[in-house]
């Protein structure tokens, strides 16, 4: 009996690929080639699985031109590139890679805040490009991380992680914002305190976003939430592009109305906003967050384990719209 055929969108770990074939028939994109949505269409012909990594748009037009299509396993936590209702609506299901990638993520955050806070990138320029000529008392002074106030946007597992981080490694004073509260016992976990956005973006030395990205959280600071910040802040954003707007975030660096921000993701990206690309007090990574040897290849099994599960097994493991599986 021949093999179901899958197709993986991105290059991948050879050992990926060979876990696949033991099920399906694999087409795969070892050379990293960029896929027009047509070309995608059109490798997806005959396909009942794609592996994909986050950076493909799975939406209405492709699924009505992908009939064979049953799943598309993302190797993300995140799945904004997943239209779920046009998904749900073809019976096409979606999963995503949460939980193996949350530890690496939490300190990747930290790491950025503390580069970012104690100006790491902008002083190893400054030395690299031969300019330092002598000690200074003032010499990249930047903001403490430890005893300050840490806001949190976005308290699911990977905000937790960043919590705990600071309030029990940092002597941190932890405070979150969140579309629900935290149950009183993983609130005292994290030593964390629920406020409003509006108290969070006013008080914080460091505002760290982990919201997912949604129509919703679109633009979750602008121009606007930037003002209510202290100037001495530093504001983090390993969530999304798109929900900092990243041209008043620019101007807002530029004119130090906030100390400073460290990036990972960014709207539009991999294009970068060209103004990010000039201000000094920006430390700018190119979304990164999960990227550590073992938790890449634990967020590729848990995708293939999506894909055995689902289309061999009937078992997907981590379903995005579960409302695929419910019985007809
Ligand atoms: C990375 O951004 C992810 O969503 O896993």
């Amino acid at each position: 009996m021949s093999k179901p055929k899958v197709l993986v969108a991105r290059a991948i770990f050879p050992e990926t690929i060979d876990r696949l074939a033991q099920h399906f028939e694999v087409e795969s994109n070892q050379a990293d080639e960029a896929w027009s949505k047509a070309q995608l269409i059109g490798k997806l012909q005959g396909k009942v699985g794609v592996f994909t990594t986050g950076s493909e748009r799975i939406d209405a037009e492709l699924l009505d031109a992908c009939p064979d299509l049953k799943i598309c396993a993302n190797m993300a936590v995140g799945y904004n590139n997943f239209d779920t209702d046009a998904m749900t609506a073809h019976g096409v299901l979606g999963t995503n890679a949460p939980d193996v990638l949350t530890e690496t993520t939490a300190d990747f955050g930290f790491a950025l805040l503390m580069a970012t806070a104690r100006r790491i990138a902008e002083s190893e320029h400054f030395l690299r490009a031969g300019k330092w000529q002598k000690w200074a008392y003032d010499m990249f002074s930047g903001s403490d991380i430890h005893g300050s106030t840490l806001g949190i946007i976005g308290m699911g597992r990977i905000g937790q992680g960043i919590a705990k981080r600071g309030a029990h490694g940092f002597g941190m004073k932890v405070i979150y914002h969140n579309r629900s509260r935290l149950d009183a016992a993983l609130e005292a976990e994290c030593k964390a305190s629920y406020v409003g956005k509006e108290e969070l973006l006013k008080t914080a030395d460091h505002v760290v976003l982990v919201v997912p990205y949604t129509p919703a959280s679109h633009h979750t600071i602008g121009a606007a939430e930037i003002a209510l910040m202290k100037p001495t802040a530093t504001l983090i954003n390993i969530a999304r592009g798109g929900i900092v707007d990243d041209a008043a975030l620019a101007v807002a660096l530029r004119e130090r109305r906030i100390a400073a921000a460290g990036l990972d993701v960014f709207e539009g990206e991999p294009k970068v906003h060209p103004d990010l690309l000039t201000v000094p007090n920006v430390v700018l990574t190119p979304h990164i967050a999960s990227a550590t040897v073992p938790t890449r290849k634990a967020m590729a099994d848990l995708a293939v384990d999506n894909l055995v599960g689902y289309l061999v097994n009937g078992k997907p493991l981590t379903p995005v719209n579960p409302a695929v599986l419910a019985p007809k």
